[in-house]
Parts: structure tokens; sequence; C-alpha cells
């Protein structure tokens, strides 16, 4: 490789820093040097054409359940096996690499991207992920771990300062991508959009210098998010390898002239292209071979991971497993338009799979069916509530489906609020007012408030399940299959519960994460807060004994634990084992307790047991000391604890870890050891001196200091740009031939909103020219009569 690197000339290795079109890495003829092809990930293959121009046109793939769905089997083997599915499908297609997974933490139920993550938490993240990312690379295919790091929201993230403490940063933010790159080892790495502590990611020193290559000893590549590498020649020299997409020639010059001056040094360009060199060579070694793939097992796949990752939430008077002769009507149009992915780069064409309606009636179950609701719309139906209503009349039980429709998640949008379609929660009040059984089928990528929850008998929670949902629910509702799903995150009771509701999406130019660690059930359960269902909480139509929970220490932080669990139902099933360690020390910033071990049983038979193993190390009690620059143990008794979970634990046992004196932090940090009243507060200055810099003080952006990493959405006070902006957004619109209630059509338009102008010539595939850029910017400053002269000069 070194040889080559010297063959190449100072152009040519320019050149092999930016993408191709949108998928594609740049070859060279002479010396040779191979291009791969990557797509979206990650919950299936979404490969486009060099000419598409929709994100939904893609060719046909599977699509298997959506990583908020995954995470919900707690099944290491299941990720595994799903990875390696995509990865013989990416094959099969000649896709060297796969933009995925996606493991950043679900700080708050909102985010919009929350269902293409696994979990609030990063050991059951991490660990998940990184079997998917085996599984995948198992295929010869590369993945590309994303979004490094702490993209927790999608409003205006390219442009959003995250402020985080480095204690949250480590513990909660950083954890999965660590295992993953010290275990795993993904062949490549994409850096977000958005700043962390002042510096985006993809120019970002400290994230991918220091911390991803020095301290974890990553070897493989970076590129940037599509777009976010907005300043090139501080991307190279900090770290990053090659800038995804094209960069038109724009981000080569730079990087000439940069080199010319002696503002870039050779041998940041050399460091990034011999990575580029190392990843295209490897995968392109390694898709040679033509590779054909089976779509019917695949979508076989697709099911069966489907019912592995649903989490029975309710069932009173084990309403559920239905029976045949029941006379069941189904409500609601998600029956049958059934929502099983979400939207934005991970949305997958799929060819047609059967609903839940017509699986039923595949199987011979007769049953009724009301629409409900319109979907498109939140607009409250009478005339279709009233058709539900007295068709139930002639039934013993309703199903309902329903949940979150298709506009309310996708990537670049946050929710704004945690209630389900109005329609149909008016729906569910005169529902369950009929004196008949209610089971509620729930589809959505997060959380969301159930309505009438007390009234209705079961739910069974389907999330964003991939193309078998409509097969999976059935087997579920029927109990051909036992849910065995537990849930990966919490569901709060209401909004203002979520531990980052005063800090989230409040600012326009910084993000505080001023909660800390304090991120899902660290927060509920050390605080108890009430919740709606807690992290690792799932029902099964079986019940599970445990016994024998033994600990036995190894060395001095090394120990091995055990535990029995048996099926003591009359159905056959599976269990999640959760392992929770309880911290001694009530005086350090620091969880109540944490998962530290899960492991999933085999299918148990009634009467039948097994044994389930794990083991811990420092990790398992430590936790990021600040002022050691290490994670440290502190002395102490430690509660292990062992069950279904986090609320269903069945067994403790405490040992006594020597570690190290850790003095105390309450004095000093007072509000992140209390919680009064409805929502968690962290004052300004404790969270200042966590962090340990100024905060970035916010507002709108003025005439005078507007530059191209500006948006057009920061620039929207100037009625000139507002109308510019307008016309953009009509004809995007139009040319995408869509609703304006397309997810597609809203993601577009805060695209074309919050894309720094910097980069939206590269997103724009050049029809937002560089010229055309800095003429708003002279307009946004006041200079109007400057803009249009510099439109209209000759200047390129
Ligand atoms: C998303 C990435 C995705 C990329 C390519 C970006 O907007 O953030 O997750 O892989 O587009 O589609």
């Amino acid at each position: 490789m070194n040889e080559l690197l010297q063959q190449l000339t100072i152009e040519q290795k320019v050149d092999l820093l930016s993408g191709l079109h949108s998928w594609w890495t740049r070859g060279q003829e002479q010396p040779y040097v191979p291009q791969i092809m990557m797509t979206d990930g990650p919950c299936g293959l979404r490969k486009q054409s060099a000419t598409a121009d929709n994100i939904n046109d893609s060719s046909i793939a599977t699509c298997y359940p959506t990583a908020c769905s995954l995470a919900n089997s707690w099944d290491r083997d299941l990720a595994f096996s799903v990875g390696s599915a995509i990865g013989a499908e990416a094959r099969a297609e000649q896709v060297s690499i796969v933009l995925g997974p996606g493991v950043n933490i679900k700080r708050n139920p909102l985010c919009g991207r929350n269902f293409e993550y696994y979990s609030e938490d990063p050991f059951l993240t991490g660990r998940l992920a990184d079997k998917w990312i085996e599984g995948i690379q198992s295929q010869k295919v590369g993945a590309c771990v994303k979004h490094f790091a702490v993209n927790s929201q999608e409003t205006r993230r390219s442009t959003i300062d995250t402020l985080v403490d480095e204690r949250a940063l480590r513990e909660i933010y950083l954890s999965a991508f660590e295992y993953i790159t010290l275990n795993s080892k993904p062949c490549s790495i994409m850096a977000a959009y958005n700043k962390l502590n002042g510096v985006s990611c993809a120019q970002n020193k400290r994230l991918l210098t220091d911390i991803l290559r020095g301290e974890w000893g990553y070897e493989g590549l970076v590129m940037s998010d599509w777009g976010a590498a907005y300043n090139i020649v501080e991307c190279i020299r900090n770290g990053m390898d090659l800038e995804m997409p094209d960069g038109l020639g724009l981000s080569k010059k730079a990087l000439l002239e940069a080199v010319k001056n002696g503002e870039l040094d050779v041998s940041d360009i050399d460091r990034a292209v011999a990575n580029v060199l190392k990843l295209v060579f490897a995968r392109k070694k390694d898709i040679t071979e033509k590779a054909v793939v089976d779509l019917a097992e695949q979508h076989l796949l697709a099911k069966e991971t489907a019912t592995e990752c649903a989490t029975l939430l309710k069932n009173n008077l084990n309403v559920l497993p239905l029976k045949p002769e029941q006379k069941v009507l189904v409500v609601g149009e998600l029956a049958k338009n059934m929502r099983f992915q979400g939207a934005g780069s991970s949305h997958i064409h799929v060819s047609p799979t059967p609903n839940l309606l017509d699986t039923l009636r595949l199987n011979n179950i007769d049953v009724g069916y009301a629409r409900g609701y319109d979907a498109s719309t939140d607009e409250i139906n009478s005339e279709l509530i009233e058709q539900a209503c007295n068709s139930a009349k002639d039934y013993d039980i309703i199903v309902f489906c329903g949940g979150l429709t298709d506009i309310y998640e996708s990537e670049g949008y946050d929710r704004e609020h945690l209630d389900m379609p109005l329609a149909q929660s008016h729906l569910i009040s005169k529902l369950t007012k009929l004196g008949k059984k209610t089971v509620f089928v729930s589809f959505g990528g997060s959380p969301y408030i159930i309505p009438y929850v007390d009234e209705i008998d079961a739910i069974l929670n389907m999330y964003l399940c991939g193309q078998g949902a409509g097969e999976a629910t059935y087997e579920l509702l029927y109990g051909i299959k036992n849910p065995c799903g537990k849930l990966s995150e919490t569901w709060p009771k209401k909004l203002s519960s979520v531990p980052c509701y005063n800090f989230f999406n409040r600012k326009i130019r910084s993000s505080e994460h001023r909660e800390s660690i304090f991120v899902g059930y660290r927060y509920y359960d050390t605080f108890d807060v009430p919740t709606l269902f807690d992290f690792g909480y799932g029902l099964s139509y079986t019940q599970f004994e445990y016994s024998d929970f033994t600990v036995n220490k190894n060395n001095v932080y090394n120990y091995t634990v055990s535990v029995k669990v048996k099926n003591i139902g009359s159905t056959s099933g599976k269990e999640v084992v959760q392992l929770y360690i309880a911290n001694p020390r009530q005086d350090i910033i620091r969880a109540k307790r944490e998962l530290k071990g899960f492991a999933k049983t085999d299918l148990l038979e009634p009467n039948e047991e097994q044994e389930i193993i794990f083991t811990l190390d420092k990790r398992s009690f430590a936790f990021y000391d600040v002022t050691k620059s290490d994670y440290v143990v502190p002395s102490g008794k430690y509660t292990l604890q062992i069950g279904g979970g986090l609320k269903q634990i069945k067994a403790t046992k405490v040992i006594t870890v020597s570690g190290e004196t850790i003095p105390s932090m309450q004095a000093d940090y007072p509000s992140y050891f209390e919680q009064n009243g409805d929502t968690f507060f962290i004052p300004e200055d404790e969270f200042v001196k966590l962090l340990g810099r100024p905060l970035i003080e916010d507002g709108e952006f003025h005439k005078g200091e507007f530059t191209l990493s500006n948006t057009l959405y920061d620039m929207r006070a100037n009625r000139f740009i507002r109308f510019i902006t307008n016309i953009v957004i009509k004809q995007t619109i139009k040319s995408m031939g869509m609703s304006k209630h397309n997810p597609a059509v809203k993601m577009a338009i805060s695209g074309t909103l919050e894309t720094p102008l910097i980069n939206a010539t590269a997103m724009s595939q050049g029809v937002f020219k560089r010229k055309f850029c800095q003429a708003l910017v002279y307009i946004a400053n006041g200079k109007f009569f400057k803009g249009i002269g510099h439109l209209l000069s000759k200047e390129k």
C-alpha cells in the first residue's frame, strides 16, 4: 500500500478523499485504485441507482425489524443472523459497505430517528450492534457504524452544538462505539452532522484522533455523514478520511490549495488516503464473486425475527392468546396498511408481503374488519368511528391496530409531543366503552402515550418490526409464537417526565445535555419517577422460575455469575435474563443500578430448565472518573440483581469489591441528587461546572454574523431569503410528486432549511451553486446589492 501511495500524485490523492456521486468511492486508472459502492442500512438494503431522485426509489430488498425493534429481542445471535442476512443481500448486489448500524443512544423518545437506534442503554446497544456487525462482516461486507457521536436529535442536526460532560460522553454516548470498535472491528465509522462540545464531529480531533484511534486503537476508515464535512481541510487534518458524498471538485480544490499554502500537511492527506486505499482494496477483493440470495428465505428470517422482538406489555385475565373460535373484530387502518419501518435514509423498498388481515384469512381465521381511522391524517373521522363501534356489537373481542403513523417519525425532524394521533385516541375512547375485551396491537418506532391504558385488556407491542409484521402479529396473537421481547427503552408516563425535558430542542445554537448520565432508566429508576412501562419489561404466555443464583469470585474484579431459569408454565417460551448491579455509593453521581449482563434462554418447554452464565469485569463496577481520565471502581458493597426486567428482580446477592476511595460529589452538584416535582432540572452553574466549559449564548443569528456555515433557517428573518426559501421548498415538493404529508417531503424540507450553505452545493448535486450560496450570505448580512452583484459576476 505504501508503494501505491507513493505512486499517486497529490491531485490523485485528494481526488480519492471525496465520494463519487452519492454512493461510490472514487477510483483511479493508473495506478489502479478500485471503486466500491455503499448503500444504506441498517434494517435492509437501500441500493439506489446514480439517477434515483427520490429517497424511496431503490432496488427491492428485505426489510428486517428496525433497530428499535431488534433491540427488544435482547438476542445477540439473532442480531448476528440479521446482520449476516443483510450482508448476503449486499453481496448479491455487489455492495461493499452497508451504512449501519446506528448506535446513538436514545436520549428523548421524541428524536425522529429513534427507530433506527437500539436503546437508551449503551451496554445493550453495544452488545447487540456488535453482533450485527459481526454478522454483516461474516459475509465479507463492511459495516459503517454511525453517527459518531451524540447525534441525539434531528432538529438542526447539522448545526447544533451538543454540549455533553465527559462522564456522560464516556459512559453513555461513546461506550457502545468503544465496545464495538474493540470487538467486531467495523471497517468504517461515520462522523455525525452535529458539533460536539464546540467542534463538528467530522473535524473533531479529540473524537476522531485522540479517542477513536489513540485510545481505542481503531484502524478503519472514518467517513463523513452525507454532507457533514463542512470544512474539508479541518476534517482531513483532524482525522476524517473520506468525505461523502461527492465534493463536486470543491473539496479537491480546497485541499490542493491548503497543501500549497502549507496550511495542511501532506502527511494528513497520506494518512487519509492510506485508509481509503486499505478499505477499497479489501472490500473490492471480498465481493468479486457473484452471490445469490433466496428472497423467500430472507423473508422467513424477517418474519421469525419480528416474532422474537415483540413485547407483550399487558395481558389481563390472559385475553391473549386468542382462540380461533372467538369472534374477533380487527379495527384500524394499520392492520391493512401496516407500518413496519421508518422514513428517511433507512427506508427499504420491499416487495408486497401479507398484512395482518390477509394473514388471518390465509389461515382461515374469520375476523371482521373496520378501518376506524384514516392513517393519513390526525383528524377525527366520526363516520369511521361510528362504523367501527357499530360493527363491534357482533363480536367478543376487539383487536385494535394503531400507534404512530408515517408522518410522526422520520429522519430529518423530531416529534413535538408524545401523543398518538388524535383520530386514534378518540376511537380508543369509544371502543373501550363498548364492554368488549380490547387488545391493542401497537406499531411505532418510539414510545408514545397510550391513552385509556387502564381500560385496555392486552397490549402487544410490535414496534416497527419489518416486512414480516403481518404474519408475526398473527402468530403472536394466536399463540403460535410466545412473545419474548423485553423493552429496550422506558415508556414514560408523560413528556415532562423525560429527564432531558427541559433541555431538549429548547435552544437554537446548542443542545445542553444537562441531565448528564441520567438517561432513560438511569433517571426514572434512580429518582423513582413513575413510568408507563419500564426498561427491560415484557410479559410472556408462560412463567419462569429463577433458582441457584451464584456468584463466584475469580480475581479482583472478575466474577462468574450463574442462575437457573425454569419454565413453570404450560407453554413453551423464552426468557430474557437481565443482570443489574446496584451501586454502593449514594453520594456519587451515578444511577441506582445499571445493566451489566443479559442473555436469552433457548426455547424452553414446560418444566425445562437452563443455566445462564455471565462474567463480570472491572467495567461492570466502574464509572468514568474525569479526574483520572479513566474508569475506576469505588470500593463498596455491590448488589447483584437478576431477573426478567428492571422491576422483575427474582434474586439478589451482595458482594464486597475493594476498589478506590472516591470523594462525595453531593456538595458540589446537589441537583444531580434530587428530583423535585414534575421535571428534572439542573441549574446552569452546576452543569457548567460538570461540563468544564462555558455554555453557548443562544439566540437568533443576526445581520453581520452570517457565513457559509449558516443555514436558510438561520437566515429566515430576511425577507428576500424567505422568499427564495419558499420557492425552493415549493419546487422540492413539486419535483417529488408526493403529498406534503409524506415524511420524505417533510424531511426534504427540513434538509433544505437546515443544511449549512457550505454543503448545500454538494448535497443538491450542484443545483445550489456555491456562488448562489455566497450571494445569499451577503444578502443575509444586509448587503443586498453586493449579493446580487456576486450572483451576476463571472466568478464560479
Ligand atoms: C444519514 C445517514 C445515511 C446517509 C446516506 C444521512 O443523511 O444521516 O444515516 O447513511 O444520509 O443516506
